[in-house]
This record gives C-alpha cells, sequence and structure tokens, in this order.
C-alpha cells in the first residue's frame, strides 16, 4: 500500500487533528518531548484565570488540586497495566529513580548491588552512583554490558533497574522474562518506562514488576517539563518508608507533627507540593491517550517505523546510514535510530527543511514515531528531505556543525 492509503485506513487519524502542530513541519521528535494536545491551552488557561486567579488557596480543596497526582497516576496506571492506587503523578523521573531504588533497597536489607547496564540513561545511572555515595550500606552500583544483564542478577544483587525501551536505540526488553528472572534471584525490578508508557503496551502487572518509573512528556504528551510516573506495586506499598519523607506523603500533612507518619498507600511516596499547572497540562494529555486503543497505537507505530526503515534502505547504502535500532518491531519500541559520523549536522540541516528528529552523542539520529499525530505521508517525506540533504550536502555547511545546548 501507498503511505495514502495507509493514512487513509488508519484507524488514528482523526487524532491528528486534536494536536496542535505547526504548518510545514514533520515532527518525529515525540519521544523527547510530545505535540500540544490542543485542549492543553485552554484547560491551562482554565487554571490559570478560573482555578487560581479566582479560586486562590481554596482551589486546593474546589478544583482538587490536591487529588493531582493520585487522580492522574491512576489515569496513566491505565496505560501501563498497573491497578488503582499503585501510580502517582509526581517529582521528575529522575527523581522517582531514587525513590525507587532507595525502596527498592530498603526491601532488601542484606543485599549490596543495584544493577544496571553501561549505556543506560544517564540519570538512572548517576542516581544509583548517587545512592552509592550517599548511604551507610555498603551499596555498589554494579554496570554491565547489555548482554550480560540476566547472567549478572545473582543473590547479591537487591534491585535490577533498566530502561525498558532503550533511549538510543529503541531496543525493547523483555519486561515479563527479566523481572520474572530478578524475582527468581530475590531481586525486586525497577523499569524505567520514559520510552515506553505511551509507546507500547505495558503490562506492570502481568509482568510482575516491583516498582517503574518514567516520563509524561513524552509519549503521554504532558508538556515540557510535565511531572513524571512512579509505580509501586501494592504489596511492596506498606513495607516502605519513603527515603524522602516529604509533608505530602505524611498520614495527616495537614496536622504538622513534628514526627513522620508515612501515609497510607501510593501517597506516602509523594513529596512535596505538586506542580499544579504542569498536573493541568499533563491530565490533558494522558486523557487524550485513554481514548485511543492501545493494541492499535502499536499496530500505527510498528507501520511508520517500517515503511520508514524500508524507505531510508536506499539512503543507508548510499550515504552510510547504519540501524541502530532492532530491525524485528517486536524487539523495538517507537523510534528508529541511525549511526553516522555527521549525525549531528544532518540531523540540523534537516530541522532546517522542517523534519525535526534528534540527535543523541556521538554519532546517533532518532527518529520518533507517535502515532496519535503522525502520518505515513510524513514518514514518507520526511525520508525525501533527508535524500535532498544528503544529496546536496546541505549537512555540510559551517552553521550546522555549531552545537547548541540541547541537541
Ligand atoms: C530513559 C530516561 N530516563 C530518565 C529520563 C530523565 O527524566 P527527567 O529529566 O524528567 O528526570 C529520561 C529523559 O529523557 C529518559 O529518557
Amino acid at each position: 500500500m501507498t503511505p495514502a492509503q495507509l493514512d487513509a485506513a488508519d484507524p488514528l487519524a482523526p487524532f491528528r487533528d486534536r494536536f496542535a502542530l505547526p504548518e510545514g513541519v514533520i515532527y518525529l521528535d515525540g519521544n523527547s518531548l510530545g505535540a500540544r494536545p490542543k485542549a492543553a491551552e485552554e484547560r491551562v488557561l482554565q487554571v490559570v484565570r478560573k482555578e487560581w486567579g479566582e479560586g486562590l488557596i481554596t482551589s486546593w480543596n474546589q478544583a482538587d488540586w490536591i487529588g493531582m497526582p493520585q487522580r492522574i497516576g491512576d489515569k496513566i496506571g491505565r496505560l501501563i497495566g498497573a491497578g488503582e492506587g499503585e501510580v502517582i503523578a509526581c517529582d521528575s523521573t529522575s527523581i522517582n529513580v531514587f525513590k525507587a531504588s532507595c525502596a527498592a533497597l530498603s526491601l532488601a536489607p542484606e543485599r549490596s548491588v543495584i544493577l544496571s547496564e553501561r549505556g543506560n540513561f544517564p540519570t538512572d545511572v548517576y542516581m544509583m552512583q548517587g545512592i552509592e555515595t550517599l548511604t551507610g550500606r555498603q551499596v555498589r552500583a554494579q554496570l554491565v554490558q547489555p548482554d550480560q544483564i540476566e547472567d549478572a542478577i545473582d543473590g547479591s544483587v537487591a534491585a535490577v533497574l533498566l530502561t525498558q525501551v532503550h533511549y538510543k536505540t529503541g531496543r525493547m526488553r523483555d519486561m515479563a522474562r527479566i523481572t520474572s528472572l530478578a524475582h527468581r534471584h530475590g531481586a525486586a525490578m525497577i523499569w524505567d518506562l520514559s520510552h515506553s508508557a505511551g509507546a507500547v503496551p505495558v503490562d506492570l502487572t502481568g509482568a510482575g514488576a516491583d516498582f517503574a518509573v518514567g516520563c509524561g512528556y513524552k509519549y503521554l504528551n504532558g508538556g515540557p517539563g510535565a511531572p513524571g510516573i512512579l509505580y509501586v506495586a501494592k504489596r511492596h506499598q506498606e513495607k516502605v518508608i519513603p527515603a524522602l519523607a516529604g509533608w505530602f506523603g505524611h498520614a495527616a500533612p495537614f496536622a504538622f507533627e513534628d514526627r513522620y507518619e508515612p501515609a497510607p498507600g501510593i501517597a506516602r511516596f509523594l513529596v512535596g507540593t505538586p506542580p499544579v499547572l504542569g498536573m493541568a497540562a499533563l491530565e490533558v494529555g494522558v486523557d487524550l491517550f485513554l481514548e485511543a486503543d492501545m493494541a492499535a497505537v502499536r499496530a500505527k507505530s510498528i507501520s511508520l517505523a517500517q515503511l520508514f526503515i524500508e524507505r531510508m534502505a536506499p539512503l543507508a547504502e548510499a550515504w552510510g546510514f547504519a540501524l541502530a535500532s532492532p530491525a524485528d518491531p517486536a524487539e523495538r519500541g517507537s523510534q528508529v535510530s541511525y549511526r553516522h559520523p555527521e549525525g549531528y549536522a544532518i540531523m540540523q540541516a534537516l530541522i532546517e527543511r522542517g523534519v525535526i528528529g534528534d540527535f543523541r552523542a556521538p554519532d546517533i539520529l532518532r527518529f520518533g514515531f507517535t502515532p496519535l499525530y503522525t502520518t505515513h505521508a510524513e514518514v514518507a517525506a520526511a525520508v525525501e528531505h533527508l535524500a535532498a540533504v544528503m544529496e546536496q550536502r546541505e549537512w555540510d555547511r559551517p552553521e550546522h556543525k555549531q552545537r547548541s545546548a540541547v541537541t
């Protein structure tokens, strides 16, 4: 089928109009920052004008600002196979990695290792190293090669911390299999779902996961810097005394007691005052996503990515792009990456043409496929732009080699 025919048969096509996308832009970076749902503007204005402007502090109760972390968390929970009361929207993903790792460690006081892979997203690894420095216990953050993770899980491991869909390559791990392997060795499993939530079907309950974290601003379209996600399986919640014992996680925050008493359930993993404006925008993105059928999202994601890889084949051959993502869609999330020594400059030239992807050092060009608003026609056109960038050596201009702060 042609891209136009694929788009005509696309059951998700009506979602496109729910997003504000600039004219003339082909956006292939929703894996980094999701596009803006049109409704987010109105909702944030409503919070600013009415709930904040008129309701002032009464809005904590009247507009249920206080309930946002749990309410939005439960909605996200439905997208990632969690039960009610197992997910909260709060803090950043980095902070939630810290909270989940400390919680997992506290469940296994006799064990000393948090295990992860080399090349994992840096914040996850840095948080492990931070915990190692901070803790009085002899915790060791251990990093092994990606293909050695399974062999490295043994009786010393308190927790395995892995990103399900790798941020550079898009390689997707088998969540159920690795979780059960960790459990067989008595280790807890912490999944970073930053590139999974809203990208691929996730079943935390089915996999038996212990903890999970994720980003709200990527595939969930929650807006720049949107609050993160924290999942703690019900069976662990009452056993953990949170490392970040904040007043929002207290059993009675407005009793203002001197002594910390953790709230029952997932609420104990809250720390401080939620960012209400960011929460409001996130909720719009999540609500929109809940209207979509995740199986259809996955099917279209694969269809977009396969079209991209197919159209890229002659360019890969002619210009030396090396596929850095698994060729098998079953092993890949919702992005496709290529390596090229001039990757940075090529991406800048592509962006100048209105095709927005991104670059990850040292040589990765990343293209994200977001089925709610990306079309097959755009994917085909993006490859044509890339061909022109290469044929006309547009990348070889000095301005495309100037590195910006964010790549
Ligand atoms: C896999 C992964 N984990 C964690 C993070 C960091 O999230 P934050 O900066 O929101 O703390 C990112 C950000 O891109 C990510 O891709």
